[in-house]
């Protein structure tokens, strides 16, 4: 018996969305994203985002197509709302908890954000894509961003390709993993167009002071101890967040649904290295405190630390004809620059917390 046709497809008067969703917009990476689907696609980028201590307007460009939907992904009415209000082209989503320390000290909000803010997500796309016509179907992808960390940690050779298996170790990346297999879910047993990225860690512009390398710059400007985990060799891969920026919106318009696309930097560098190399730039920039590297002090490392994380990056190469532009060095050199330049941002985002250690507890 042929398929009876979608009450939708009937309807020529349907419009066609042309909105670009961003879940956690006003974040780092999610700032990125909008000012990367500004440039690269029509319409209104619609963000939402509940604006946690992690997100802000100052993030968001100033700019007339940029709507901010203030609300909580894991509100499923907000949501619903959302996607009837702005009924987007594509979805990238990028709202959660996204700090490995916090997690330590509060796990539970990573499982209500990351998990139930997922789920209620991909349902909401799921009922907004049955509205739609074949065209604006053919057309929908659902990005979920997700982390490298999901597998876990590696030994001092070998690198994560989309065949390794998860073993998250946090309750981040446990998080991030459960979101990672709804979003697979909702791709085999909906058939919504779910594309799934895991990235290394990402660097740049507008990433919060809690974070290791503006964490570091802070504390080295303000001539504090720069704490170093355990010996600082734990190994991380970096990658500039605008080239991350790039692949996401290239997975949203190019992607395979059902695919999964691994970014990473090709560089690999010690937490020692990162912060020696901030100490030299910041000793070009402010001679007069050099050397930071005098600031540097090993402090007991976080629990259940991964020693070494690093991607092989084939399938974005491959599958979107993804490469990064800059090298460790010169992002790094930007940034240290832009965190100079910005100390209004700096000083809002820094808040009550200051520039405390977090995430040391928590052994049963
Ligand atoms: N930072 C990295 O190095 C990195 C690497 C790989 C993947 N990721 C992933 O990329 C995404 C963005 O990371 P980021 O570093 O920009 O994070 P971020 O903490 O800077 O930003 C998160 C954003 O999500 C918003 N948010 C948090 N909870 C929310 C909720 N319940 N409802 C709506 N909005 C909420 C916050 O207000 C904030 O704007 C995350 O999913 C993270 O797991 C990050």
């Amino acid at each position: 018996m042929p398929h009876a046709a979608r009450p939708d497809a009937l309807r020529p008067d349907v419009p066609r969305p042309t909105s670009t969703l961003v879940t956690g917009g006003a974040g780092f990476i999610g700032s990125a994203v909008v000012r990367e689907a500004l440039a690269r696609t029509d319409g209104p980028v619609v963000v939402l985002d509940a604006l946690t201590y992690a997100g802000s307007r100052d993030n968001l460009p100033d700019d007339p197509r940029v709507v901010l939907v203030e609300a909580d992904v894991a509100d499923a009415d907000a949501v619903a709302h959302a996607f009837t209000a702005h009924p987007p082209a594509r979805v990238l989503h990028l709202a959660a908890e996204s700090h490995v320390d916090r997690s330590i000290d509060g796990p539970m909000a990573f499982v209500q954000t990351n998990l139930v803010g997922t789920a209620v997500l991909l349902d909401a796309a799921r009922a907004h894509l049955a509205a739609q016509g074949d065209e604006a179907r053919a057309a929908f992808r659902f990005v979920h961003v997700s982390t490298d960390e999901v597998f876990g940690s590696l030994g001092d050779e070998g690198a994560f390709d989309t065949a390794t298996p998860y073993d998250p170790r946090s309750p981040y990346s446990a998080s991030k993993a459960g979101s990672d297999h709804l979003a697979r879910a909702w791709g085999h047993t909906f058939g919504l167009p779910v594309v799934v990225t895991n990235c290394s860690n990402n660097y740049g512009p507008r990433q919060h002071p809690e974070k290791l390398i503006p964490h570091m710059i802070l504390r080295a400007l303000a001539a504090e101890p720069l704490p170093v985990y355990g010996r600082g060799l734990n190994v991380r891969d970096w990658l500039h967040v605008d080239d991350h920026a790039r692949g996401l919106v290239d997975a949203a318009l190019a992607g395979t649904p059902g695919a999964t696309y691994l970014f990473g930097g090709s560089a690999e560098r010690t937490n020692l290295d990162v912060v020696r190399t901030l100490c030299m730039l910041l000793d070009d920039r402010r001679p007069d405190a050099a050397p930071h590297e005098d600031l540097i002090a090993f402090v007991t490392d976080r629990p259940g630390h991964d020693h070494r994380y690093a991607i092989d990056a084939a399938s974005a190469k491959n599958g979107l004809g993804w490469a990064p532009t800059r090298t460790f060095e010169e992002g790094l050199a930007e940034t240290v620059d832009w965190y100079l330049g910005h100390a209004d941002w700096v000083r809002r985002r820094v808040g009550a917390d200051g520039l405390r250690r977090i995430g040391t507890g928590g052994r049963a």
